[in-house]
């Protein structure tokens, strides 16, 4: 029996999948994150983008900065956050806001962004965690806040921003961020919760290579309960969202699809 949620997602299909070349990967989809700031920008004058972490985005955040000319983007008007951060220092080459700020925030043309970085220098990650939440429910104005876009990847595991399967049951959190602890499997992480990722209005996956073949195709082909596919891949959350949801796959992440899903 499909729980109602996934029944009434289902149904309402705003899932879709591009298939990429992948030298052409990174252009393709920072234009279609600049499309989604502009988008947001003329119905709000404003815009809350999340930024993911690892090593996918930063080719795609290089050009993202610098759109063309006849499409300009006032960053000022964005508010920019994590979908995550590892519990290490700001200058850490493992932080993800580094990588941000060396691969985005140096590269802005027209204004900066205001930036929210997960505080890592305060007393714990739990400690992090809450003032986090706090930082974004203050910037939106809510306790269960509605991102404009969200960008996401996905690790050969099924984990997106640092939901990791295993966890107990995600959803059962209201909260907006949470502490995870990975121990000698990665360390400490503030993460997006997943009620706070699937109450986002766009969301965004991206993901390259072929070793992440097999993860893509068993995320987007091979549904389960969804209770168990998000204990086993949390990335399957992309099944409750409650926005339009794309997933941008180079052809290598892509390989292992059906062809129905590839002339998708
Ligand atoms: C992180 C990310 C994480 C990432 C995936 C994919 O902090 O590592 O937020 O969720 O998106 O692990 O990482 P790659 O892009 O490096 O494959």
């Amino acid at each position: 029996m499909e729980s109602s949620e996934q029944a009434q997602h289902e149904d309402t299909k705003k899932v879709s999948i591009e298939i990429i070349e992948t030298k052409l990967f990174a252009p393709v989809i920072a234009e279609e994150i600049q499309a989604s700031i502009h988008d947001a920008l003329e119905l709000n004058n404003s815009c809350s983008l999340v930024l993911a972490g690892g090593s996918t985005p930063s080719s795609i955040y290089r050009i993202l900065g610098r759109p063309s000319k006849d499409s300009p983007i006032d960053w000022s008007q964005l508010n920019l956050f994590l979908s995550d951060e590892r519990w290490v220092p700001a200058e850490s080459e493992h932080s993800n806001y580094r990588m941000i700020r060396e691969t985005l925030l140096s590269q802005t043309v027209g204004g900066k962004p205001v930036t929210f970085p997960v505080n890592t220098s305060l007393g714990s990650v739990d400690e992090a965690a809450r003032d986090y939440s706090a930082q974004i429910a203050k910037c939106l104005g809510s306790n269960q806040p509605c991102f404009d876009i969200v960008l996401l990847g996905v690790g050969e595991d099924g984990h997106t921003a640092s939901l990791f399967p295993g966890e107990s049951d995600m959803r059962e959190t209201n909260d907006i961020c949470i502490a995870v602890d990975r121990g000698s499997n990665g360390g400490a992480r503030v993460s997006l919760s997943m009620r706070t990722l699937l109450n986002a209005k766009r969301v965004i996956f991206m993901v390259k290579g072929e070793g992440k073949a097999e993860i893509v195709r068993k995320i987007l082909e091979q549904h389960g309960e969804i209770d168990q596919d998000l204990a086993q891949c949390p990335a399957s959350c992309y099944r409750l969202m409650n926005g339009r949801v794309s997933w941008f796959l180079d052809t290598g992440a892509a390989s292992k699809l059906t062809k129905k899903n590839k002339d998708a």
